[in-house]
């Protein structure tokens, strides 16, 4: 018996050699596999829409649909105001929706010390809600005019964009780098919503208050407008499919690491970060102020929010206390003219000398270069520069991120306090607070975090985390491309259509995904059994001579 498996054996070793040298032998004649598939008959017309328009929303959806255009696909954008960078995606047609940039773009007004969390959100609501038909209007209109076969919605405050799509019965790509808006799973939260990020390790009543408490209070908030936008949905004889307008895949500009990890269904995919191709070179003039310095610190806060002037001076402050310290040798800080009018005339410095701001902004000080712009990824991927004071919005963390730039976080609003509170997780940011602002908790986080080894090595391992996540965005054009492949469209009238990705729960419902009534049934059944026991024992004990009677039988 031993023998002949031996033998069984050896013959199967033979021949695993056998084979192994046959396919050496033969991989001169090795045809290349090509993964491409037969485009032909694929419907070509995307539509790019996106309300609040401006880079952050609408820069990464063209990086993705770039890679659509140049697979043969026509991609019009349709936006608030003018994209003016659009030019530089060639064969990008864009139409403006008809509204003023300021209409989608009206939290720029927000010039306060306090965050932009949901109380501020009816800023955007509000005007979106009375655009509502206007948009859609617009929407329907260019979609028809150019034949649109896809859509692809940014979410935020943009459902004419995604009822639009549900009407003319057209798949609709929801965008966003806000998984929270996507995918919220019970564990997590965010600081937009009054919450932190992590769940984890919160006490029971702050997870009641996050759980329960807050999203009562948002709902207040933003309840109304909903009302609103369901009221006009009726005069206009528009019927959302279901409840939530129907999206047949989210794409999240996000990567885990970044993100706190959470499982996540087939139709909503991580894609970011999602980065150009190319960036902008340094100016020389940026140039030479950076090569002339070793330790550069790069500040820079976006052009949506604004904080107060009070802060914005103690951010002054703590620049020249910085270089006068030697923390940093030089610093680079890009400044619209508005925000320029947004500091008191001096500074006090802590050593009781004054600093006339007016010189600083002139670009008086050797060591502060203040300019209208800077490009930025050159500027983070310059060698010289060695932290990034940032609002921490999610194009600009990952940009840190690639370049290996630790991060000095001021959130203003939006999604920037749960990105401060990401890094800071991820071991290679520090945060402040617009609430509690102070100049030497600012210079002691910068030593810090141009000292601290673990940051070091944090910065290393999300390196490399973002080089390899910032492919994804290939990713993103091949689903694209699947939805417009998969169905022949008309089909998308079944409810078949894209049912491979849907996980089952969306259709069963709460109670039957969680197997909600198997375990309210086995609770039903142990209740019964313990009162059954119960209702014995009490009625014996009650009744004490049936005991004996029992154990006079026994
Ligand atoms: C792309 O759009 C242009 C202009 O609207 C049109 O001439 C062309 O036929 C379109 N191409 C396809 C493949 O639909
Ligand atoms: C969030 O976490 C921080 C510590 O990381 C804690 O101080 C704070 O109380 C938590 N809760 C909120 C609502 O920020
Ligand atoms: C919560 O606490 C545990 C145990 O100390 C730790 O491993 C985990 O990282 C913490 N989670 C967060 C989000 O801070
Ligand atoms: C600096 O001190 C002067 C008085 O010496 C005062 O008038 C000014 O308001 C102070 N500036 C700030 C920003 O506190
Ligand atoms: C960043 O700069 C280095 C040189 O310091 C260069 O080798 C690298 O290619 C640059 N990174 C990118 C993404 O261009």
């Amino acid at each position: 018996m031993i023998k002949r498996n031996s033998i069984l054996l050896l013959i199967l070793l033979l021949n695993l050699v056998f084979y192994v040298n046959v396919n050496t032998a033969t991989t001169q004649n090795y045809i290349l596999r090509k993964d491409d598939f037969d485009r032909s008959g694929i419907p070509k017309n995307i539509l790019v829409g996106s309300y609040i328009g401006g880079r952050s929303h609408v820069k990464p959806i063209l990086d993705v649909v770039a890679i659509l255009i140049e697979r043969g696909y026509n991609v019009t954008l349709l936006t608030a105001g003018r994209y003016e960078p659009s030019s530089e995606y060639p064969g990008l047609n864009q139409i403006t929706l008809g509204l003023s940039e300021v209409n989608g773009n009206n939290m720029k007004n927000f010039k306060n010390n306090v965050e932009f969390d949901y109380k501020g959100l009816p800023q955007i609501l509000e005007p979106s809600t009375n655009d509502y038909k206007k948009t859609y209007e617009k929407y329907k209109k260019t979609a028809k005019e150019y034949n649109i076969d896809l859509f692809i919605c940014d979410v935020l405050a943009n459902e004419a964009c995604i009822d639009a799509a549900n009407n003319l019965k057209k798949p609709v790509v929801g965008w966003t780098s806000f998984l929270q808006f996507m995918d919220p799973v019970p564990y997590k939260d965010d600081p937009v919503y009054g919450c932190n990020t992590s769940l984890e390790n919160e006490s029971f009543f702050e997870r009641f208050r996050c759980a329960l408490i807050q999203p009562l209070q948002v709902a207040s908030k933003l309840g109304p407008f909903a009302h609103q936008l369901n009221d006009i949905r009726k005069q206009m004889n528009i019927e959302p499919s279901g409840k939530i307008p129907k999206v047949s895949l989210s794409l999240v500009d996000t990567f885990f690491g970044f993100e706190l990890p959470q499982p996540l269904a087939p139709n909503v995919q991580e894609v970011g970060p999602v980065l150009p191709e190319e960036y902008p070179p340094i100016t020389p003039e940026l140039s030479n102020f950076i090569n002339a310095h070793e330790r550069v610190l790069y500040i820079a806060f976006g052009t949506r929010f604004f904080t107060c002037t009070e802060n914005n001076n103690k951010i002054l402050q703590s620049l020249v206390e910085a270089i006068n310290k030697k923390i940093v040798d030089g610093v680079v800080w890009p400044l619209g003219q508005t925000s320029r009018d947004n500091f008191y005339p001096t500074l006090n410095l802590t050593d009781g000398t004054q600093v006339q701001t007016l010189s600083i902004l002139n670009n008086k000080h050797p060591h502060i270069h203040i300019t209208n712009f800077a490009p930025q990824f050159a500027v983070l991927n310059h060698t010289n520069t060695k932290l990034f004071f940032s609002h921490g919005g999610a194009g600009s963390a990952h940009e840190s991120l690639y370049t290996g730039t630790p991060m000095l976080v001021l959130p203003l609003g939006g999604d920037q306090m749960g990105n401060a509170q990401k890094l800071k997780t991820a071991g290679v940011a520090l945060t402040l607070s617009v609430y509690n602002l102070n100049v030497n908790d600012i210079l002691n986080k910068m030593s810090k975090l141009l000292e601290d080894e673990k940051i070091k090595k944090n910065l290393k391992r999300m390196e490399v985390l973002t080089k390899i996540n910032s492919k994804r965005k290939y990713r993103a054009a091949d689903l694209i491309e699947y939805i417009l492949h998969s169905s022949g469209l008309e089909e998308y009238i079944n409810d078949d259509y894209l049912k491979e990705w849907a996980p089952a729960a969306s259709r069963m419902g709460f109670i039957k995904a969680n197997n909600l009534d198997v375990y309210g049934a086995l609770l039903g059944i142990v209740l019964t059994l313990i009162g059954g026991i119960v209702f014995k024992l009490f009625k014996s004990i009650s009744n004490p001579s049936s005991i004996r009677i029992k154990s006079k039988k026994a």
